[in-house]
């Protein structure tokens, strides 16, 4: 099977050499568990292997996010102005502001996104031949959905386009921490081909951030929970064998 690394070398590991090509990974857990360094990890994965990758980012303006990014040792500034990293910037728009990538031509115009969305990933996955995709976060995206009912549609064309161009994809969901379910919405989990779930946990009087691959279609994977740490480089998981 042809196999897409992360980038998180342990992860990879626990996968059997990566996620299937074409996989939508759902990455699910409270809020700063690691999730969009973890997606942010896997893009930077695909630049540095020459694929092209789109992200739609509805939490973080890009400007911020590449300097936080930075600090992990990680350019993706370079990336956008080569024309490598692409972007559909959904948080400067979603404050009316202008976004500040490269890209006017790939931005929502009005406030409430809807299908809009797909016209613009799919038309930005065609134009850069995209093999990998970032979406962060759906609760964000569901704050820019004109109604509540539309959500369930436009994520269910989203990962239909997302499957018939084969890219591979990592979308962000967050779950309150301590809570049963996989995802905010619901939707996600049935539509994702694999879950990748993060989370804080209380050890000895320390919090430890912590992984496990909750599903993963078409492998067989390691059902573990593994420590993991975010330093420079990345994240880097404890303990795989
Ligand atoms: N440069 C860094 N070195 C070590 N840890 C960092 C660094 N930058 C951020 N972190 C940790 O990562 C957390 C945020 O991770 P993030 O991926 O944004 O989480 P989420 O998207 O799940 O909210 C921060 O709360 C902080 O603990
Ligand atoms: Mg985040």
């Amino acid at each position: 099977m042809d196999r897409v690394k992360t980038g998180v070398e342990g992860l990879d590991r626990i996968l059997g050499g990566g996620v299937p090509r074409g996989s939508s990974v759902l990455v699910t857990g409270g809020t700063g568990t690691g999730k969009t360094t973890l997606s942010m990890q896997f893009l930077m994965e695909g630049l540095r292997n020459y694929e092209n990758c789109l992200l739609v980012t509805c939490e973080e303006e890009p400007r911020r996010l590449y300097a936080e990014m930075k600090q992990l040792g990680w350019d993706f500034e370079k990336y956008e102005k080569e024309g490598k990293l692409i972007v559909i910037d959904a948080a400067s728009t979603k404050a009316g502001m202008l976004t500040t990538t490269s890209y006017r031509d790939f931005q929502p115009r009005s406030a409430n996104i809807d299908l809009d969305l797909v016209v613009l990933m799919g038309r930005a996955i065609k134009e850069y031949n995209v093999r990998r995709v970032v979406l962060d976060s759906v609760p964000a995206l569901a704050l820019r959905i004109g109604k509540p009912e539309a959500l369930r549609e436009l994520l269910f064309r989203v990962y239909s386009m997302l499957e018939r161009f084969e890219c591979t994809s990592f979308v962000v969901t967050e779950i309150p921490e301590g809570e049963g379910s996989l995802s905010r919405y619901g939707v996600e989990e049935f539509l994702s081909s694999g879950v990748v779930k993060l989370s804080l946990q209380k050890e000895g009087g320390r919090w430890v951030r912590k992984m496990q691959v909750v599903k993963m279609r078409g492998t067989r994977h390691d059902l573990n929970e593994y420590a993991f740490e975010i330093t420079e480089g990345g994240i880097r998981l404890q303990g795989v064998a």
